[in-house]
């Protein structure tokens, strides 16, 4: 968050950092940020920016034969070094990477991916570590937080929820803020679209090619023994069930899920067998019994970035056949370009680290999509990016 300065020679500071990292002035800017910070803001302008927005902003258009100089790269450097917050929100609600975006301004966004994605090994470090509670730490989460409206599936992590303690749970004003709140929730299947009790859109028909393409990308041939974590319209089930696996594990944790699937005959499908419970409670049993997959595939809802990366640290390294192939929803900071570039590299860092490579397959999603009247009723867009990022992971030899 941009820090409003409270005396007159304080507003002049801001000032002239502004001023500084506007006209990509390093020599100035290096000596006010011995005095001042790089989030400061000016109070008196008519629209408030902070350094970083700023000299982004100064840079103008790509296109118009401005593409950013050294002096400007070296300004958002500086001004990153010195503790400007990657995803800090302007009162247009654009962080610093959305502005270089729009801008074209490639080498700036580059700079602003790669400070995020910094920011955000060092943030799940220092939470591992139980040090997540400095203010410095608190602050970039609260802009985080502000960073995630998508809802559905895989959050980033996990929003600022007001939740009012009654005995034993939780009364959520967005039921996919907790998994369990979630799965205790009403859920309604509309025509072409699941929701929950909070309108957020659990999944939605425009997914279908997406879903098809995950299913074969971990069944490459018949006769598979395969896994899929969250039924939800069972699209991708039905998309698996066409690569005739040997076994076809169904892991789901809703009633009404279960419901739907006994309605439309699943635990009457050969090779099918539906595990009722959430993953977390299921999985330790099948790691138990020595079951061995050749693909798994992952697509829950209202769960983090921390569950999925539970999920393959903990269980697919012992479930997945050495050969065996893992597909995951690749939906984290899916309204906002920036977040799922850096969430994307992100999770790419972490599966590295469990022990898998990642293949990317770039999926146009329909152009149409984006203010189109499929959201109708829905609590908000879940996606408004131009490209889904699909990811295949094999261990790495
Ligand atoms: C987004 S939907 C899955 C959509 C599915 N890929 C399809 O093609 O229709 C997510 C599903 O995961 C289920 N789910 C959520 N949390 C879960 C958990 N912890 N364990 C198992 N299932 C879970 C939800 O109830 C929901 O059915």
């Amino acid at each position: 968050m941009a820090l409003e300065p409270a005396s007159e020679g304080d507003i002049q500071l801001a000032q002239r950092i502004i001023s500084a990292a506007e006209r990509h002035d390093v020599p100035a800017l290096k000596v006010l940020l011995k005095e001042g910070s790089a989030n400061v803001q000016d109070p008196t302008a008519t629209v408030a920016t902070s350094p970083i927005h700023a000299a982004i902003a100064a840079c103008g258009k790509a296109e118009d034969g401005k593409e950013a100089d050294e002096s400007a790269i070296q300004t958002v450097n500086l001004l990153l070094q010195n503790g400007a917050i990657w995803n800090d929100l302007n009162k247009e609600d654009d962080t610093p990477g959305c502005i270089a975006l729009k801008l074209g301004q490639k080498k700036i966004y580059e700079l602003m991916v790669e400070a995020g994605v910094r920011a955000e090994l060092l943030f799940s470090k220092m939470e591992a570590l139980g040090l997540g509670g400095n203010d410095e730490a608190e602050e970039e989460e609260e802009v985080a937080g502000e960073e995630q409206p998508a809802a559905k599936k895989q959050k980033v992590s996990e929003e600022e929820a007001k939740p009012v303690e009654t005995v034993d749970e939780k009364v959520l004003d967005d039921v996919s803020l907790d998994n369990k709140v979630y799965l205790k929730s009403q859920l309604r299947y509309k025509p072409g679209i699941l929701l929950d009790e909070s309108d957020n859109a659990v999944m939605m028909d425009w997914e279908t090619q997406i879903m098809q393409r995950h299913a074969e990308t971990i069944a490459p041939k018949k006769g598979l023994k395969l896994m899929n974590v969250g039924h939800g319209m069972g699209i991708v089930d039905t998309a698996i069930q066409t690569h005739e696996p040997s076994e076809h594990h169904i892991i789901e944790a809703h009633p009404q899920v279960h419901q739907r699937l006994r309605e439309q005959g699943w635990y009457e499908k050969p090779n099918v067998i539906i595990h009722e419970g959430r993953w977390q409670d299921i999985l330790p049993k099948l790691v138990e019994q020595g079951v061995v997959l050749d693909g798994i595939y992952y697509d829950t809802f209202a769960e983090d970035y921390n569950a999925l990366k539970e999920f393959f640290s903990e269980y697919v390294i012992q479930l997945l056949a050495p050969e065996g192939k893992f597909g995951w929803y690749n939906g984290l900071g899916a309204d906002r370009q920036i977040c799922y570039d850096v969430y994307t590299r992100v999770a790419e860092m972490d599966l590295y680290e469990a022990g898998f490579d990642t293949v990317w397959e770039d999926i146009q999603v329909p152009p149409t999509l984006r203010g189109s009247k499929e959201w109708e009723g829905t609590r908000r867009p879940y996606w408004t990016i131009d490209i889904y990022r699909l990811p295949i992971n094999t261990f790495v030899k």
